[in-house]
């Protein structure tokens, strides 16, 4: 069985990735040190695959506790890398805190990787490095240096690293994955997204108004040039983001030395906030509260995916609808509140 060590697997996109990767017959070694997950999601994890799989409580950025983690673990056969920080606001406010983690873990990892040997790897991106595109639905080609925000900047920085070090040594193979709006939460309601504190997501915070634990949502901004006037964005379920993760996986296998490719992992299909909104009291049976507010300060317009490359290439495609993934992430906020966590 190949192991595939998977940073951030404790995460939300994390954990999704681990379950589907030992579905295909992959043994996933989770390093995370929990600084912004919960070890609840192995026990939801230790049920999905039927036993618990082993984690490495290490922070990323620690190339000498990475080291000993690539020692203990023998032959890997390669890395998911998703450890990182993501809250946009916070890396406006604090930025040398998004550098020094997103970049630090990014490069501790490549050296830790390159020193043992392991030359396979698959980065998280995001679509932020676009910014608001010029052309939609936004394909691969188009200009990726628009991030809006030191976030954004880390994914731009992290790929452009990535680029080079494959130029520089072409016995890795690098795919970068650059995610749309990822939603939803495994079918089983046993590992879904768990933030901590206010969420920054619309999904997430909305389905926790739906169970009332929030007042309402405030809808940020009607006065786009959007047909209903809200912003437009790419929702990807959760478990097909982890599916394409697996495939790309599958893919660096037989490429040549020297592969570094980029993937948009979207639906192809752009949704409304007020039809998020909708579409969640579609499924609760009942009005959402909510208000309109102003504009969010780095908000982008509209941006949905040209998914045609992952496709072609990975022979990969988002199957689940909007409609699916939000029935999923209110059965996941409902078994949260069952368990008594709000
Ligand atoms: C955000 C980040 C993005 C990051 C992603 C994952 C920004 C500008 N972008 O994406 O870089 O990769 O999260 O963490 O923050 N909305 C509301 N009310 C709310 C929350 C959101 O109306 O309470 C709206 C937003 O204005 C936006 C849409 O919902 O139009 C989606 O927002 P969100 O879920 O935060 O994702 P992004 O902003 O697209």
């Amino acid at each position: 069985m190949s192991k595939v060590i998977v940073t951030g697997g404790a995460g939300y996109l994390g954990s999704h990735t681990v379950v589907e990767l030992a579905s295909a017959g992959y043994e996933p070694v989770l390093v995370d040190d929990l600084r912004n997950s919960e070890a609840r999601v192995l026990d939801g994890l230790a049920t999905l695959l039927g036993r618990r799989p082993r984690l490495h409580e290490v922070d990323c950025a620690d190339r000498a506790a990475l080291d000993r983690v690539f020692e203990r673990e023998g032959a890997v056969a390669g890395v998911v890398h998703f450890a990182a920080d993501k809250a946009v606001g916070e890396s406006v406010a604090d930025p040398l805190k998004y550098y020094a983690n997103n970049i630090g873990s990014l490069v501790a990892m490549a050296q830790v990787m390159q020193a043992h040997g392991v030359r396979h790897l698959v980065f998280s991106s995001s679509c932020t490095v676009y910014g608001q595109p010029a052309r939609l639905p936004v394909d691969e080609t188009a200009p990726d240096n628009n991030a809006m925000s030191p976030y954004g900047f880390t994914k731009v920085a992290g790929e452009r690293m990535l680029r080079d070090m494959v130029v520089g040594d072409p016995a890795w193979r690098v795919v970068l994955l650059r995610y749309f709006n990822p939603i939803g939460a495994h079918q089983s309601a046993l590992i879904g997204e768990l933030p901590l504190g206010v969420p920054n997501n619309l999904v997430p915070f909305a389905t926790q108004v739906a169970a009332g634990l929030r007042e309402r949502l405030t809808v940020h901004g009607d006065d786009y040039g959007t047909p209903d006037g809200s912003c437009i964005r790419d929702y990807i379920h959760v478990v097909d983001l982890a599916r394409a993760h697996v495939r790309a996986l599958q893919w660096l296998g037989p490429a040549p030395a020297g592969t570094c490719e980029t993937f948009n992992l979207g639906t192809g299909r752009g949704s409304s906030v007020l039809e998020v909104v909708r579409g969640l009291e579609a499924i609760t049976g009942r009005p959402l509260p909510h208000i309109i507010g102003p504009r969010r300060p780095g908000d982008v317009p509209e941006v949905y995916a040209d998914a045609g490359k992952a496709a072609r290439v990975l022979g990969w495609k988002a199957e689940r609808t909007l409609q699916e993934a939000l029935a999923d992430a209110w059965r996941w906020q409902q078994a949260l509140a069952a368990r008594g966590r709000d």
